[in-house]
């Protein structure tokens, strides 16, 4: 992984506002499931907005020579034929030569779309493949699952000596079909039992780390950090002391907690977003104080449904020279606070009385937009 930026929603719901709505004890949420706030999108922003905006940071920096293939993993399609990476390739200004497609499994299809260009980059070293990964979680309002909605993207790069992250070659994988979450194509919210789906993930990511074992893993001890899927971050902790009890770790909870805790900053305020949820932990991860080079850091991946990936890297040398630390920061705190009567608003918009035709309000301070939709066209411009 050569660069990894991020975007997310221009708005953000502390949850205790929700906490008052929902009758429910605030601590229940900040402590219970370890969120502080999520991030809400405006009207004019969607996953290609979002999506876009995390990887013209990349772009910025390094220009798009060199890339070949854009995948667009999300499960929060737009369109059952043509990918969202369409839109995000011309909003991009990237060339005609360049392959696009979209990956879903729920949350896990960015880890494969990253495997997909491990894949592409190892046969041509001087190809580059940019992955995003861009998701809203949307539930039904007044449910026990609303708090943990969230919205965001990741863009990563995947080259040859790549600036951040070496990817090992050892991996384990997992799949159960099992009906935890779903979302039927009538439907804008996920159906979802939250707690078979705890036990769902539980059971995943231990059935994937046990086939990283059995294909050249190296035991849990070797492994410094590890950054699993957060749909709430308390779900990293209990994922954790998991996988430790079947690996027999004789690591105190403290020392346990202090292997997750530095992934968990970026995900505790902009909720769960799905595909970009574990790439968030990463990228908090390496945001941190903590001078990581040549750590070991482990990937567990979790989609439902379900499939789970489990992988590991060595953090490269000089890599903190390729964060963006502060701009991170002021992402997040640039966001603008919502009350619970305007988030329920920006979350009716979502369902349109005629989804067809219509237009949406000029909202995102984000470069790209999402203008509305003409005779069932969608329109994406700059912002500027
Ligand atoms: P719930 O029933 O409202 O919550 O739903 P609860 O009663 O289980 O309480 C949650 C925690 O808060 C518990 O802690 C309580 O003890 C604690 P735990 O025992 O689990 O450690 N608690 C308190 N703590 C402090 N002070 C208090 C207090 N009260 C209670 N006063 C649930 C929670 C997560 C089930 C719900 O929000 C939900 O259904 N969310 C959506 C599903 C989900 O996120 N599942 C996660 C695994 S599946 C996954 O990760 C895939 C996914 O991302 C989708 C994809 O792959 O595409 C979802």
């Amino acid at each position: 992984m050569d660069d990894l930026a991020f975007a997310t929603g221009s708005f953000r719901i502390d949850l205790a506002v929700l906490a008052a709505r929902l009758g429910a004890d605030p601590e229940k949420y900040y402590r219970g499931l370890g969120q502080s706030e999520m991030s809400v999108v405006a009207e004019d922003e969607d996953i290609v907005t979002m999506g876009a905006a995390a990887a013209q940071q990349i772009l910025d920096r390094s220009g798009g020579a060199g890339v070949r293939t854009l995948m667009f993993a999300t499960e929060t399609g737009i369109d059952q034929s043509k990918a969202a990476g369409v839109y995000a390739h011309r909003l991009l200004g990237l060339g005609p030569n360049v392959r696009v497609v979209e990956l879903k499994q729920a949350c896990y299809s960015a880890t494969a779309a990253m495997q997909f260009a491990v894949a592409l980059v190892a046969r041509d070293p001087s190809e580059k493949v940019l992955v995003i990964a861009s998701d809203i979680a949307r539930y039904q309002l007044d449910s026990a699952a609303e708090p943990t909605q969230g919205a965001g993207a990741v863009a990563f790069t995947v080259a040859a000596n790549p600036a951040l992250l070496e990817l090992h070659p050892a991996n384990g994988v997992y799949t159960d079909d099992v009906m935890d979450f779903w979302r039927p194509n009538h439907s804008t919210t996920a159906i979802v039992d939250g707690k078979s789906s705890i036990t769902a993930y539980l059971d995943a990511v231990a059935g994937a780390f046990d086939d990283y074992l059995a294909h050249g893993g190296v035991p849990f001890e070797q492994i410094d950090r590890f950054c699993y899927h957060q749909p709430f971050t308390k779900m990293a902790v209990k994922a954790h002391r998991h996988l430790a009890a079947r690996a027999g770790s004789e690591l105190d909870p403290a020392a346990l907690q202090a292997q997750i805790e530095p992934t968990m900053g970026y995900n505790r305020r902009i909720g769960n977003s799905y595909t970009a949820s574990v790439y968030l932990a990463l990228l908090a991860l390496l945001d941190g104080d903590e001078d990581l080079t040549g750590k070991r850091v482990a990937i567990a991946s979790y989609g439902s449904g379900a499939v789970a990936e489990f992988l590991t890297g060595t953090v490269a040398d000089g890599y903190r020279a390729g964060l963006r630390r502060a701009e991170n920061e002021e992402r997040l705190t640039g966001r603008t606070p919502v009350d619970d009567a305007a988030y329920l608003a920006l979350q009716r918009t979502a369902a349109r009385p005629d989804p067809s035709n219509f237009e949406t309000a000029r909202q995102t301070p984000s470069p790209f937009r999402f203008g509305g939709v003409r005779q069932d066209q969608r329109v994406y411009e700059p912002t500027a």
